[in-house]
């Protein structure tokens, strides 16, 4: 079995879906492993690399051409898939419930798609689990992008001429990158708070050292496997919970998100008037309509003194490591979708069955 690893062409994108020594693992499990050329140089690991642990180098035509599975980070695109043929596995990233003229688009091909994004979350698929991989690297690029931004410095520093107070940071959403920015703020030596609506992650906050703020619950969020929506009374009582700490900080982190939804309003108009000139919000949320009222994708909005940057902190700024954790993730999927190098297809498993998201050419019912 070949496994063709494809070189990212997104806008920007500087990761690669497999390093060298993911490549060893899998030439070692008895794969046969074709990169194509120059595919990990942005990630800093260089075709010799790939070639000394056994793997073969080529051009995109002849990875498309020899390959059994395609592997790549962003979703298969239509260049892609001019040349992906019937008998193509295809594993990527493919947003499949936000993309479905692109599944229908595959579908076409006849070929079968695995969607790493779909991996459940679930103890046993953590070491396959892409979106918890990089956004917590998200999570620690985002105080060091605020502290960058920031007129301020995050520790205490004592010096002779003069005491600089410690950097106040509030963190709302404590998922995965809420975690990480909560750890690297105080590694940093912010005092560092945060809110979350899920009422576990008080105890992970406070593991942290970082205080929790507590929004009583009115019992009427909708909850989900691991998100909740919020009720407009949560809404409101987050806000008389919230605002005071949202009016001191320096730097807020915001990484509320509900799956499949628009993210959450956080932080409104008059919420921003209020806050203190000079502070900076790093809106992680912003791709999905963003936690805060001016948050724009890719953009600096300045309100109030305020600077508002929403970016979901691409894991690309830190290509090598994403691509370490990716890669790690991938490799553990392709190990566990295979037995002798041979796919299973076994639907009866819950990883299998969430991520198999056309089968020969048919958009399976998960795809919808
Ligand atoms: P996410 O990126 O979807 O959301 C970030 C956080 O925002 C969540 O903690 C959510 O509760 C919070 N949030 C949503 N609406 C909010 C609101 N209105 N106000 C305040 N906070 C709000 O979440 P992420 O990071 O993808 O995962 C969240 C949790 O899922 C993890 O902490 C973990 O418990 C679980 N998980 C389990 C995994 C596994 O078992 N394999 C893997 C990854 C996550």
């Amino acid at each position: 079995m070949l496994i063709g690893i494809l070189k990212e062409t997104q806008k920007g994108e500087t990761r690669v879906s497999i390093t060298p020594k993911n490549a060893k693992q899998l030439i070692d499990l008895g794969f046969s492993i074709m990169v194509e050329v120059d595919a990990g140089d942005n990630a800093s690991f260089k075709d010799k690399d790939y070639k000394e642990v056994g793997a073969m180098v080529e051009k995109r035509g002849v990875i498309f051409k020899e390959a059994n599975v395609l592997i790549k980070i962003n979703p298969f695109d239509q260049d892609d898939l001019k040349l992906v043929k019937k008998s193509h596995i295809l594993i990527s990233q493919l947003f499949h419930k936000s993309h479905p003229e692109l599944m229908k688009e595959i579908a076409a091909t006849g070929a079968t798609a695995f969607s790493m994004d779909a991996i459940p979350r679930i103890s046993r698929a953590q070491d396959m689990d892409v979106l918890s991989s990089q956004s917590n690297l998200a999570g620690y690029k985002a105080v060091i992008r605020g502290a960058f931004e920031m007129t301020k410095i995050l520790p205490l520093m004592m010096t002779p001429a003069g005491t600089i107070t410690p950097a106040r940071v509030l963190v709302y959403g404590v998922g995965v990158a809420g975690l990480q920015a909560i750890a690297t703020a105080k590694r940093l030596g912010a005092i560092v708070e945060a809110t979350d609506i899920r009422p576990e992650t008080k105890e992970q906050t406070e593991s942290l050292g970082a205080k929790f703020i507590v929004v009583e619950d009115d019992g009427n969020t909708e909850t989900s496997v691991y998100a909740k929506v919020a009720s407009e009374e949560y809404a409101r009582r987050q806000k008389e919970a919230v605002n005071k700490s949202l009016f001191q900080a320096d730097l807020v982190i915001t990484t509320a998100m509900v799956p499949g939804r628009k993210s959450p309003l956080l932080i409104e108009e008059d919420q921003v008037n209020q806050m203190k000139n000079g502070s900076v919000i790093i809106d992680l949320a912003a791709d999905q309509g963003g936690n805060c009222a001016f948050s724009k994708m890719n953009k600096i909005v300045i309100k109030n003194g305020v600077k508002i940057i929403g970016t979901t902190i691409s894991p690309e700024s830190v290509s090598t490591n994403a691509s370490e954790l990716f890669g790690k993730n991938m490799y553990n999927f392709i190990n566990h979708l295979t037995k002798e190098t041979q796919f299973e297809f076994n639907l009866e498993d819950e990883i299998t069955n969430a991520t198999l998201i056309i089968q020969n050419g048919t958009i399976r019912q998960n795809g919808k």
